[in-house]
């Protein structure tokens, strides 16, 4: 069969591109590895910055965000038990996050793609990658009942994350990837419980990171700094609480409010950006071609801008068969990518302990706090770039 895109993953990128060029009239089929039922239960991070909460709405997704997400127009630092609020409304101008669920997202977006008779075929197997050099490129893969499926397209953008295969389709030499690897990792938890805070807590204990989040009035997501070598089993339930207990401690006794954990993860944390993200007429979104550490939620932020950028850029090709916004989509998209990059970075350098840090270093880390609590400025830098920078019209 032939479509226009063909898109590789059915994550934030792929379904948002693929539902922004049904908004313009560009067909598309994805194609993802995975069930329906599997890619809405998975559990990642739920903090959307302003950008990715007008794109929902532009793009006629914000109903269930605005009823059950919860707007946040501040966060909360806490260190060695002291409080600083960061107040994102009055240092942005009017700008805040939406904590609302990455499978929400996911959820809303299949929906939608599906109530207009969009093209998603779960299950695929074995997806490879054709001709990208050509203005024919095509992607093979087995269907669900193992017969080898052809799809041509003008373009094949890969939305398939961290371990797809589009990445990989792009022969080494032509591409650059940069790495870095931090030394600790995060214990995720989900626990049966009453929200704690009003706001995101981002704390720092003595010995480390902790973090209050939520997902609804009865179910809340918390983190803890831990060795990226542990397994969720080293974690005990009291383990949790009493490391939780300790890190958010305020000199007046706060507490969270604790519940049945059930569901624990461990992730491990790293930066990664590969670039260019073009190949011929294969283009990489998202994860695809960058990762972020988890501290400050940018991954499916920056999964959204990639690809409001390229549905711009198809749309003007589609238009007015202009390939100028296909030929600066990869530098385009990278000045944001090293921006979000530097903020993630920066943001998780701040707020954990490292094994090994030497006495200069853990006076800087002091120094840098002190710096936040006392500077209208670097709280300004903060809240900007955690609600995210502006990004222009959806469409001209
Ligand atoms: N063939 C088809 N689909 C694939 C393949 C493959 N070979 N490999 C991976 N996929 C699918 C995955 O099953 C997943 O559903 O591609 C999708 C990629 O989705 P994400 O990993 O969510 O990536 P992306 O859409 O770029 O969103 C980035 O998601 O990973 C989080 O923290 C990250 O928040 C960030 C956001
Ligand atoms: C989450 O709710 O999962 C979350 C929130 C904030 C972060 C990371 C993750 O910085």
């Amino acid at each position: 069969m032939r479509t226009q895109v063909a898109i590789i993953g059915a994550g934030p990128a792929g379904l948002m591109l693929s539902h922004l060029l049904y908004l313009q009239g560009i067909e598309s089929v994805v194609l993802e590895r995975r069930s329906r039922d599997a890619i809405c239960a998975t559990i990642r991070a739920g903090v959307l910055e302003q950008g990715t909460v007008d794109l929902m709405s532009d793009a006629g997704l914000g109903g269930r965000m605005r009823r059950e997400g919860f707007r946040h127009e501040g966060t909360v630092l806490r260190v060695g038990g002291v409080d600083r609020r960061i107040d994102f409304v009055e240092l942005t101008g009017g700008r805040a996050v939406m904590v609302y669920a990455q499978h929400e997202v996911i959820k809303d977006l299949v929906d939608a793609r599906l109530a207009s008779g969009g093209d998603l075929r779960f299950e695929v197997a074995n997806v490879s990658l054709h001709d990208l050099a050509s203005s024919r490129p095509f992607v093979r893969y087995g269907g669900y009942s193992g017969e080898l499926q052809t799809v041509q397209a003008d373009f094949i953008v890969g939305c398939d994350g961290t371990h797809g295969v589009s990445r990989a389709a792009i022969a080494p030499q032509a591409l650059q990837t940069v790495e870095h690897r931090y030394p600790y990792g995060w214990l995720g938890m989900l626990c049966k419980a009453p929200p704690s805070s009003d706001e995101l807590i981002y704390a720092l204990g003595d010995d480390g990171f902790a973090l209050v989040s939520t997902r609804s009035l009865q179910v809340q997501r918390m983190y803890l700094q831990c060795d990226p070598r542990d397994q969720p089993e080293d974690w005990s339930d009291d383990r949790i609480w009493s490391t939780l207990r300790a890190r958010l401690a305020t000199r007046d006794g706060w507490q969270p409010k604790e519940g049945v954990i059930f569901d624990k993860t461990v992730i491990g944390m790293r930066s990664s950006v590969t670039e260019p993200m073009r190949h011929g007429r294969l283009f990489l979104a998202g994860d695809a071609a960058h990762v972020v550490p988890p501290t400050g939620a940018k991954g499916l932020n920056l999964a959204m801008s990639d690809v409001r950028l390229l549905s711009r850029a198809l749309i003007r090709f589609y238009r007015q068969h202009g390939e100028d916004l296909l030929d600066a989509y990869s530098a385009t998209a990278l000045r944001r990518v090293w921006r979000a990059q530097r903020f993630s970075w920066w943001m998780t350098s701040l707020l954990h302990r490292a094994p090994g840090a030497d006495a200069f270093e853990r006076k800087l880390q002091d120094a840098e706090l002190d710096y936040l609590t006392r500077s209208r400025a670097a709280c300004t830098a903060l809240a900007e770039n955690y609600v995210g920078l502006p990004v222009g019209p959806l469409w001209d």
